[in-house]
């Protein structure tokens, strides 16, 4: 995969605008924390980990510009508190400012260029062990889903929606690596944003992994037709007890899988596991704006005045997953017990 989510380039953060594609390859790019903060806010740059690495590159972007060591903590903590109050349920968001938050604790009272450097010492840390954790998970999965042919995914959990290589398209990836014969992989449309329809089956192409985009609704006609041998989908935040929150409409895939005995995987490293979060009953989800609902691409589909519903993540209870494939291991329920263990361990 050619194309570059996020990069550091001497103290600019470079990301690739996710809205335009797939007609444009656009890179924009953030000289300071603020037009980070606006690039996670507006979707330039999406989905769990890429917000994560997004963020703590802002953090070490926000340092670089402080002049004056009496003005470093006046100006972090709002560096911190600007960049957290972009997304809500993506938790990698909020993994990663802690870890920024951890390294300017211990260096905020020393020497001020040695604080900025060590800032963006962790913020790079941050995007290679996303690159590394990716690969892993990848491998584990294809292992995981060696018998599978026939898969269906839901959203972006791609090189897109990560550092690079993507979760549930690491599995994927690292599945045709392997040499496993890939027969369909089955994209949902993801509507309102079109996660799945603009980025997913761009990827996948690019990949030259065989692709049959279908729109939401179809999900229930790909299943009952015994065309999908596994599901494997992304995650935004894994609740202590295993429930998931993924993009909306996870949570339909995920009923269907379990009606028609298909099963059920979440791949995501353990940075998306929050076992501070009992249940998806306590994940926050992100409401976003009605436009994405009235409008496609620029035109407006509803009526005036219609009033409009638009959670951007819904909650998949545990029970119906049947693994969560992280860096670390291949969970299983119980997950209260297993996450923990293998988050900690
Ligand atoms: O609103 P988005 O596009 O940021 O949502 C992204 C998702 O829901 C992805 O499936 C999830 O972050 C997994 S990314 C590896």
């Amino acid at each position: 995969m050619t194309v570059r989510t996020i990069q550091w380039r001497d103290g600019e953060v470079i990301l690739i605008d996710q809205r335009r594609l797939p007609r444009k390859e656009v890179y924009r790019v953030c000289r300071n924390f603020r037009q980070v903060a606006q690039a996670i806010r507006t979707m330039v740059v999406r989905g769990a980990p890429a917000i994560g690495v997004a963020a703590a590159m802002g953090v070490a972007l926000g340092a670089r510009r402080i002049r004056h060591p009496r003005r470093v903590e006046t100006a972090m903590e709002r560096v911190f508190r600007t960049l957290a109050d972009t997304r809500p349920t993506a938790v990698n968001l909020h993994w990663a400012l802690a870890r920024m938050r951890r390294i300017y604790e211990e260096y905020k009272d020393g020497d001020l260029e040695m604080l900025k450097r060590r800032l963006e010492e962790e913020a790079l840390e941050i995007c290679e062990e996303d690159v590394a954790a990716n690969r892993t998970l990848g491998s584990l999965g294809a292992g995981l889903l060696k018998d599978s042919r026939r898969i269906l995914t839901h959203c972006n959990a791609g090189a897109l929606a990560t550092a690079g290589y993507g979760t549930a398209l690491g599995v994927l990836r690292a599945m045709k690596e392997s040499g496993a014969a890939i027969e369909e992989v089955f994209v949902d449309e993801t509507r309102p944003f079109l996660q799945g329809a603009r980025l997913t089956a761009w990827e996948l192409a690019k990949e030259e992994i065989p692709v049959t985009l279908i729109t939401d609704n179809m999900m229930g006609y790909v299943m009952n037709s015994g065309r999908v041998d596994a599901v494997v989908v992304g995650a935004d935040r894994v609740a202590a007890n295993g429930d998931v929150a993924n993009k909306i409409g996870t949570y339909t895939v995920a009923v269907l899988a379990h009606r028609h005995e298909v099963p059920f995987y979440v791949a995501c490293p353990t940075s998306t596991v929050d076992l501070d979060c009992p249940s998806g009953a306590d994940i926050p989800i992100e409401q976003r704006s009605q436009d994405e609902v009235t409008h496609i691409a620029g035109t407006r589909i509803a009526p005036d005045g219609v009033n409009t519903l638009n959670p951007a993540f819904d909650v998949t209870d545990h029970s119906l997953v049947s693994a969560i494939i992280t860096e670390k291991a291949v969970v299983t329920p119980p997950y209260e017990q297993n996450l923990r263990a293998v988050c900690r361990g």
